[in-house]
């Protein structure tokens, strides 16, 4: 159908894209959990984990019927059971096999289309061929290092890398504001990174002692970007008030010498909406949930920042 798309919430996250739709101004003509089914041409709402770019309705006879049609338009899909979940069952089992293998991280994100679909009532289909996102429901399952990093953060570079097919390069430099335990830290010097760690805690002694690691222990405000005069990398995930990371920000922007930032915003209770729209107003950059984020935004900004916006304009290109 012309003119309406389908978002997926980030699990737990529901009431965050209904207020921002509701913001935004967007009909919503069913919900059900985390599934959205909006009556407006896609855009990318902060807080939609995926998009369905162009939902279809289609009436089934039967379960091999659906099957028969979704296989008539291409190979891979994916459901999103809103209900009827035997005979979402059912029909999955009639599609070609497609293995959601856990990704490997550094591996190329798969290139193959793919769709989803779901039933609204036993006899309609919904489906979409085009996902803004390659992983289902726009979830990465990284195999996850469980022995070296210190904490899990590290899954949020590993998934910006990843959604952004951008990698630090050895010999880059990169300044870790609240880098403790040290995760994100890890991430840059297994990419030979030259990386400053700081933060007001300990870090780790095991990532302390990586050979391209330094650690300060101060505030990540209390620096100040004319000592640097160049910077790769400019990451954050400092516990901080979002307006507080906001004037930092502009400091370094100012300044013009960090070639990308990566910026954790942690959202504040009931001032989501007004964090939100500060990180907006940055002309050229980004805000992302990403899955393995929790109730936070990943800000992006730099080299990284167009790379994320060439592949959403390829998409759209595409569509
Ligand atoms: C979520 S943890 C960071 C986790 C880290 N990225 C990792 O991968 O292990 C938040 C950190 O922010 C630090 N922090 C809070 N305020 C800070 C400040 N003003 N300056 C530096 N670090 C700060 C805390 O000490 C804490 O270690």
């Amino acid at each position: 159908m012309e003119n309406t798309c389908v978002y997926i919430a980030p699990r737990f996250f529901e009431n965050e894209l209904k207020k921002e739709l509701f913001y935004l101004d967007i009909p919503v003509l069913r919900q059900y959990g985390r599934f959205f089914y909006c009556a407006k041409t896609p855009i990318r709402p902060v807080w939609a984990q995926n998009t369905w770019n162009l939902p279809q309705t289609l009436p089934i006879l039967s379960i091999g019927d659906a099957a028969k049609k979704l296989k008539a338009v291409q190979r891979n899909w994916h459901s999103h059971p809103i209900d009827f979940f035997r005979r979402v069952k059912l029909i999955e089992e009639k599609l070609p096999p497609i293995r959601f293998k856990p990704h490997t991280y550094g591996e190329p994100i798969p290139k193959t289309k793919l769709g989803a679909w779901t039933l609204l009532d036993t006899e309609t289909l919904l489906y979409s061929s085009e996902t803004s996102s390659p992983f289902p429901n726009g979830e990465v399952n990284f195999i996850e290092n469980k022995t070296e990093p210190p904490s899990r953060a590290y899954l949020k570079l590993w998934e910006i890398f990843t959604l952004c097919e951008t990698y630090p390069k050895p010999q880059e430099t990169a300044v870790d504001l609240g880098a403790c335990p040290g995760g994100w830290t890890w991430v840059m010097a297994k990419h030979k990174v030259d990386i400053l760690a700081i933060d007001k805690a300990e870090i780790t002694p095991e990532i302390q002692n990586m050979p391209t690691v330094t650690y300060e222990n101060k505030s990540g405000f209390s620096l100040l970007p004319q000592d640097f005069p160049a910077v790769d990398w400019l990451l954050s995930d400092m516990a901080c008030y979002p307006e507080r990371l906001y004037e930092l920000v502009q400091k370094w922007l100012e300044k013009g010498s960090v070639k990308n930032f990566v910026f954790t915003i942690k959202l504040q209770g009931e001032n989501t909406k007004e964090s939100i729209e500060l990180f907006k107003t940055i002309p050229n950059s980004s805000l992302i949930h990403l899955s393995c984020n929790k109730h936070e935004l990943t800000w992006i900004y730099g080299e990284i920042q167009k790379n994320f916006q060439k592949k959403l304009d390829n998409n759209r290109a595409n569509n």
